[in-house]
């Protein structure tokens, strides 16, 4: 089997799902906290029960403490290094079914610090620029403005800084290397980084002055920061703040995770459908080398992209699904009907975004926090 890596900063190689629960020490979503969820929300989303979330830490006891009228909030996040694309979307969309389902608040972080420490040819007041772009998708996905609060590190430093100190004092640099293969010769921002990522998972214990359940949906890569956050919290006396976590979106040429810096294999958010087409119209399938072949052989929908692309975000019932599957494996459809098909419903779902995400410019102001807002004020008036 070939190799995989998964960091925070590397996602390469074919992603073995199963071996990186074990290596990270997380837990599978079982049918038994599966069949909880639904009780309680009354419904079940598809990237659950298609194991899109597939894995967690400690949900079933923020769930437990919910039932009990102890509310959770939740804690996402983003690092702006450069434009979205619909592998970043897929998580939010997740994030705004658990603040509609559980009615609860949603803080979430731009990392314009950490994009600065890891990425060669950005200038800070670019990865800050960007925060603010970014910003835009993450409205246009449709988040409540009253329970919504988007922060940049570097604009609400002067909070989030005296946390990040406490919980940097309890971090060695042994700890950092074991868990991020960072070197002596890392830049010591990097070092120090997680520490910022920690804090906004007791930001609103902090503003409340008591102690408040964190949920932290987020792709798998980003587990090693929760790991120590969940070491050292409790120290500082906070929950181990909970996470529910999901499977990258692969490239469309094959590739484990979208990648920006790959741009013919990721859709961005921004795209024109013309430039959908293209993408899509080159995209991996398992497809046959010719018409007759594939219409005697059928095709091999399992290590397709863009069946993948259905699985994961464009064909959320599961007979369409099904029915797809079956025809292609049948040898009754090409994949040329394929690709239409999710060229026509990425360019739909974009042509929304992008109409959403340009009226998200005159309502930043609702979502986005800064260091001239009194926090606790704002969280009285929402
Ligand atoms: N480090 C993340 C990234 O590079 C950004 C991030 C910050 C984040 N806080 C988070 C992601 C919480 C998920 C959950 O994209």
């Amino acid at each position: 089997m070939k190799d995989f890596i998964v960091t925070p900063w590397e996602v390469s190689g074919d992603v073995d799902y199963t071996k990186l629960v074990e290596q990270f020490g997380i837990k599978l979503i079982d049918p038994n906290l599966m069949k909880t969820i639904e009780q309680i929300s009354g419904s079940n989303h598809p990237f659950l029960q298609r194991r899109i979330f597939f894995a967690h830490r400690d949900l079933d006891w923020i769930l437990n403490e919910y039932q009990q009228g102890n509310k959770f909030f939740l804690y996402t996040g983003r690092g702006p290094s450069g434009d979205i694309h619909i592998g970043h979307i897929m998580p939010w969309i997740f994030t705004k079914w658990l603040q509609d389902t559980f009615n609860v608040e949603l803080w979430f972080q731009m990392t314009d610090d950490e994009k600065f420490y890891f990425k060669e040819n950005l200038s800070l007041e670019e990865t800050h620029q960007l925060s603010y772009e970014n910003a835009l998708d993450v409205i246009a996905v449709g988040f409540d403005p009253k329970k919504t609060f988007i922060f940049s590190n570097i604009e609400l430093a002067n909070t989030l800084y005296r946390h990040a100190a406490r919980i940097a004092k309890k971090i060695t640099f042994s700890m950092i290397r074991a868990t991020f293969g960072l070197t002596e010769s890392s830049n010591i921002g990097q070092i120090f980084y997680t520490s910022m990522q920690a804090v906004p998972a007791i930001l609103k214990s902090l503003i409340e002055e008591r102690n408040i359940p964190c949920l932290i949906p987020h792709a798998v890569d980003q587990d090693p920061h929760f790991r120590i956050a969940r070491d050292v919290l409790p120290k500082l006396g906070y929950y181990k703040p909970a996470s529910i976590q999901c499977i990258f979106l692969p490239g469309l040429k094959q590739q484990s995770k979208m990648s920006t810096t790959n741009g013919t294999d990721a859709i961005f958010s921004t795209d024109s459908a013309e430039e959908v087409r293209k993408k899509v119209g080159n995209a991996f399938t398992g497809g046959r080398g010719s018409a007759k072949e594939q219409k005697e052989l059928g095709g091999t929908p399992d290590v397709c992209s863009v069946f993948k692309y259905f699985f994961m975000m464009f064909i959320l019932d599961n007979e369409e699904l099904l029915s797809v599957r079956n025809e292609c494996l049948n040898g009754e459809r090409l994949c040329g009907e394929c690709k239409s098909i999710l060229i026509e419903k990425i360019v739909k779902f974009l042509r929304h975004h992008q109409e959403k995400r340009e009226k998200a410019r005159s309502i930043l102001d609702k979502y986005w926090i800064s260091e001239k807002i009194d926090l606790k004020q704002l969280v009285n008036k929402k």
